[in-house]
């Protein structure tokens, strides 16, 4: 059934090429007769959707740049000319600027299945720190590409995000007037964010590849979290199956997107980014983009700085050391209760850090947001270094196919095809 690529193409023209550049048996052996665990949930197929959008925003902004004027008097006009006279400007338009948010939900959706079935502990911890650097290029991309409009969320969003380097002592000033190109966020600045918005996206589909690359290597996590024994019994080939399910969840995922995008194309948007930006007005309220808001509330949590930019760059480079912090000998959160209610307390605590990054830093949301930031940490630092040492975990199944059949699948469903079915 699955197994190694036995792959030989049909024609003989086909044969030549393979047997110059085996390109076919790459993708046969990687996407056809790949092996795949059995007990797969729809959490699996986040990274096929996350491929899709890369694609998405790939194909939607090289178009929009055809369109785009990179320079500080053109730019604002340049794009409300994309939306009112580029014809079906406005479409690609509001489809890159919202598939960058349904970008951002589907990647916190795969971290966050990556983190309760502990998708990143041994062997797949390349595999997961691959995932954060791609996250960390993620962000730098958007960031970047919301100057692009130079509306007055572009403008000062983007002078208080680089204006946060000025806090390193000594070499502080130096880098922002280096990052800027000049003494303020400026033409130069617009310049040299359009030419790395454009050139990232390329960064990350390498990082992609290197990704899905070591993917194969030590094979998928499963719910269970327990390996694949036997190939026969624990696994099915990638096509149909996983095919057909991954399929069916981007077209679910296309019609959310498609919501966003023709029913209420601005509600994730700020509406002071259609004015243009004025040096001179600060708006009342900087808010980031809804995906960087909790980084941002534990930006601001912090009353120094220095300190406040150590603690946002330190939340999201701990995820790197995760493999290493959760001392836990069981992988999937299935398995632990307490582990359970603590991770659904993380996520509940990313949550609010995400609602309080919206709200002005003061009185009781400075103090919820520290509360928070505090268990943000302790989550990686304390909890799961102790509990991988002091919970009781609950039995494991022997095997993947013995997981499904404890879910009520059917002998067949199992693998065991040979055996009668135990449900007729
Ligand atoms: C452009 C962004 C990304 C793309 C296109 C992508 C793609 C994929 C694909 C296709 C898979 C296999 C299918 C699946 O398990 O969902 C996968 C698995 C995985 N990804 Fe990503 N990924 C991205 C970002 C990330 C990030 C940011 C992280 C973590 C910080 C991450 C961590 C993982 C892990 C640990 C697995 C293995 C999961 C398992 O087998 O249980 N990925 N990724």
């Amino acid at each position: 059934m699955s197994g190694p690529s036995t792959y030989v193409p049909k024609s003989a023209l086909g044969r030549w090429f393979e047997s110059r550049l085996p390109i076919g048996g790459l993708i046969h052996s990687s996407f056809v007769v790949y092996p795949t665990p059995k007990n797969l949930n729809y959490f699996w197929a986040f990274g096929g959707i996350l491929s899709l959008m890369l694609v998405a925003q790939i194909i939607t902004g090289v178009v929009l740049a055809m369109h785009y004027t990179p320079e500080a008097t053109m730019a604002f006009s340049s794009v409300e000319n994309i939306m009112r006279n580029v014809n079906y400007g406005w479409l690609l338009r509001y489809l890159h600027a919202n598939g960058a948010s349904m970008f951002f939900f589907a990647v916190y959706v795969h971290i966050f299945r990556g983190m309760f079935y502990g998708s990143y502990k041994a062997p797949r911890e390349v595999l997961w720190i691959l995932g954060v650097i791609i996250f960390l290029l993620m962000m730098a991309t958007a960031f970047m590409g919301y100057v692009l409009p130079w509306g007055q969320m572009s403008f000062w969003g983007a002078t208080v995000i680089t204006n946060l380097f000025s806090a390193l002592p000594g070499i502080g000033e130096p880098i922002v007037t280096w990052l800027w190109g000049g003494y303020s966020v400026d033409n130069p600045t617009l310049n040299r964010f359009f030419a790395l918005h454009y050139l990232l996206p390329f960064m990350i589909v390498g990082v992609v590849i290197l990704h899905v690359w070591a993917l194969h290597v030590t094979g998928q996590n499963n719910p269970a979290g327990v390996e694949v024994k036997s190939v026969e019994r624990d696994t099915v080939p990638f096509t149909p199956y996983a095919t057909i399910k991954d399929a069916f969840a981007m077209v679910v995922f296309l019609i959310l997107y498609s919501w966003f995008v023709f029913y209420v194309p601005n509600y994730l948007g700020d509406a002071d980014n259609y004015i243009v930006a004025n040096p001179l007005v600060t708006p009342a309220h900087i808010v980031p983009e809804w995906y960087f808001l909790p980084f941002y509330a534990i930006l601001r949590s912090i009353p120094s700085k220095l300190g406040g930019v150590i603690a946002m760059f330190g939340s999201i480079a701990i995820l790197a050391f995760l493999p290493w912090l959760d001392t836990s000998k069981i992988r999937s959160g299935r398995f632990r209760p307490l582990f359970q209610i603590f991770f659904f307390g993380f996520v509940i605590a990313a949550m609010g850090l995400g609602y309080l990054g919206s709200k002005p830093p003061e009185g009781a949301y400075v103090i919820a947001g520290r509360l928070l930031s505090v268990y943000y940490f302790a989550y990686f630092l304390v909890i799961l270094p102790l509990l991988g040492l002091f919970e009781t975990p609950r039995t494991l199944p022997a095997t993947i196919a013995d997981d499904v059949l404890a879910k009520g699948g059917s002998a067949i469903l199992a693998g065991a095809a040979q055996a009668p079915s135990t449900k007729g």
